[in-house]
């Protein structure tokens, strides 16, 4: 059935979106405006943001916690207050756990599960206040398929998904719904965006790490390349937001989506490890 556009504005008057220059983001903040929503979106750089009718250009740098609350407050006020927050703003760091160097680790947590966790109390704060509204927190499959050499991508996917299902229970009935939405591979700038930190010299000295590292990035950016666009993952995102409440979301090609979430519901933790393995070529 296809609803029609002006429903999720009856809903969702204003939106604030983080990483809505690009990716799912963007596509994310085009389905909404298509709705008739009021969107602020952000990027480090507001330049990368198209100025249209009812959008609104915002600088955010995830990295520094405090500032970015500042920055989501002041939008807030100026917007009258959030109906929606989509947290999205991530990116890939890729490399051997131990070979690379901890701050790298840090910085990532710290960006996509720490200061995640920050806005997303910001914004229930302002929500619980007006007693409505919906936090979308984006994770992904990573975290209940974690991919080899992308170890604290994994564990910040995970945390964030534990976080939401911990605020499903406790926003229940107070017209304040969450969104775990868990994406599978989706064709976005997010492999080439990927950083590739340097790796200690003992990593180079290991022949076997080293081939098992290019095959793991060779079939992690083949899958990537392969994914669904955006669009389709901002579909699935229209029709969680229209059902107007809280619940997980997993999106993607039928695999992703649906096989695997399968095979992790049913099948022993050894069987899909095996299937991540051979997956891998590891
Ligand atoms: N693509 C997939 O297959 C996939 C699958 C599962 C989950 N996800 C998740 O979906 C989200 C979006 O990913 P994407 O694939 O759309 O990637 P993308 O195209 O690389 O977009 C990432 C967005 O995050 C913003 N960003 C990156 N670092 C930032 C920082 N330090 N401070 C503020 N903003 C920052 C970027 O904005 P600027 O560069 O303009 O600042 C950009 O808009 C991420 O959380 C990702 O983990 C993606």
């Amino acid at each position: 059935m296809r609803m029609s556009s002006a429903v999720l504005s009856t809903r969702y008057r204003t939106a604030f979106v983080t990483g809505a220059s690009t990716g799912l983001g963007h596509a994310f903040t085009e389905m909404l405006l298509a709705g008739g929503v009021e969107v602020w979106g952000t990027s480090r750089d507001p330049k990368r943001l198209t100025a249209r009718e009812k959008f609104h250009a915002v600088a955010l740098e995830l990295g520094d916690g405090a500032e970015a609350e500042n920055v989501f407050l002041a939008a807030e006020s100026a917007a009258g207050g959030f109906d929606l927050v989509i947290n999205n703003a991530g990116f890939g760091a890729f490399g051997a756990y131990a070979h690379t160097d901890f701050s790298v680790w840090e910085a990532q947590f710290g960006m996509m599960l720490v200061n995640t966790a920050r806005l997303s109390h910001a914004a229930l704060r302002g929500m619980l206040a007006r007693r409505r509204g919906a936090l979308v927190n984006i994770s992904s499959i990573a975290g209940e398929f974690g991919m080899p050499y992308q170890a604290v991508y994994n564990a910040t996917k995970a945390g964030l998904s534990a976080l939401n299902e911990s605020l499903m229970y406790e926003l229940h009935g107070t017209g304040v719904i969450v969104i775990d939405f868990r994406p599978g591979d989706y064709r976005t700038d997010f492999d080439g965006s990927v950083r590739r930190p340097p790796q200690a010299a003992a990593l180079a000295a290991d022949a076997v790490n080293t081939v098992r590292m290019a095959r793991v990035w060779a079939a992690f950016v083949g899958m990537m390349q392969s994914g669904p666009a955006p669009a389709h993952a901002a579909a699935s995102l229209r029709r969680a937001l229209l059902r107007g409440r809280s619940g997980t979301v997993r999106t993607g090609r039928f695999f992703q989506a649906v096989l695997g979430p399968f095979l992790a519901r049913f099948g022993s933790l050894s069987l899909r490890r095996r299937v991540q393995e051979k997956y891998f070529g590891l």
